[in-house]
């Protein structure tokens, strides 16, 4: 049986996703950017440098903006949606997921954090689900970012199992490659069109459960 479970964040333990998708997306309008709901499918699971690189790549305005200016920008989407997070409580933790974590503990399977965002133990405290985790990894510590493997792989080192003994979950592309890369097993939250049809899949956190990811590692 699998020992820990390695979990995104953002669009998975709560719907932050829209948030970074709001603040990046007021930030691409004042620069003249038109970014939509697919083109954002991109950024999901991407880091705030290497989602903002992106959005310059799309407005063709990278040889436009000096390195200060990248930085500026990029703290000023992180203040914007700092701000939108503020009002997060335990309120608005995704269906399923208090539930998910309690069962785990009770089974001392080990939890840990595998986000892409800085901003990761800030929202698990206003969640109040930081005791919950054995682990949290931190982003900044990191060589690459998703798709790479590397924020799985330390997750799973931080809380002292085998990558191969671990379950990832992730709703974004990048998150999901990173964890195929890093040899735990995927689960996906959303559609086989944004995860792939290869992986276990749920439509919405509501279905996770420990018996739900048992099933998923028996059938593995
Ligand atoms: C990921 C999000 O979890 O974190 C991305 O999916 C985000 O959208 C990234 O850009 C970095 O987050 P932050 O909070 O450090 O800017
Ligand atoms: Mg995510």
């Amino acid at each position: 049986m699998f020992k820990g479970v390695l979990f995104d964040l953002d669009g998975v333990i709560t719907d932050t996703a829209e948030y970074h998708f709001h603040a990046w997306k007021k930030l691409a309008d004042d620069l003249g950017i038109t970014i939509d709901r697919e083109f954002n499918e991109k950024l999901k699971g991407v880091s705030r440098e290497d989602s903002l690189t992106l959005i310059l790549q799309h407005g063709n305005k990278s040889d436009d903006i000096s390195a200060e200016e990248f930085t500026r920008l990029a703290k000023e989407k992180n203040d914007n949606y700092v701000e939108m997070i503020q009002a997060i409580s335990p309120k608005d933790i995704y269906p399923g997921i208090l539930e998910l974590l309690k069962e785990l503990k009770a089974h001392d399977i080990k939890i840990a954090l595998a986000s892409a965002s800085k901003n990761g133990p800030l929202l698990l405290d206003k969640m109040e689900i930081t005791s919950y985790f054995d682990a949290i990894v931190d982003p900044a510590s990191l060589a690459a970012g998703k798709p790479a493997p590397d924020i799985f792989l330390a997750a799973a080192k931080a809380v002292n199992i085998d990558i191969k003994e671990a379950i990832g979950i992730e709703d974004a592309a990048a998150g999901v490659a990173a964890i195929k890369a890093s040899g735990a097993l995927p689960v996906g939250v959303g559609t086989a069109e944004e995860l792939g049809s290869d992986i276990a899949l749920v439509p919405d956190t509501s279905h996770l459960s420990l018996s739900y990811l048992e099933s998923v590692w028996k059938g593995n």
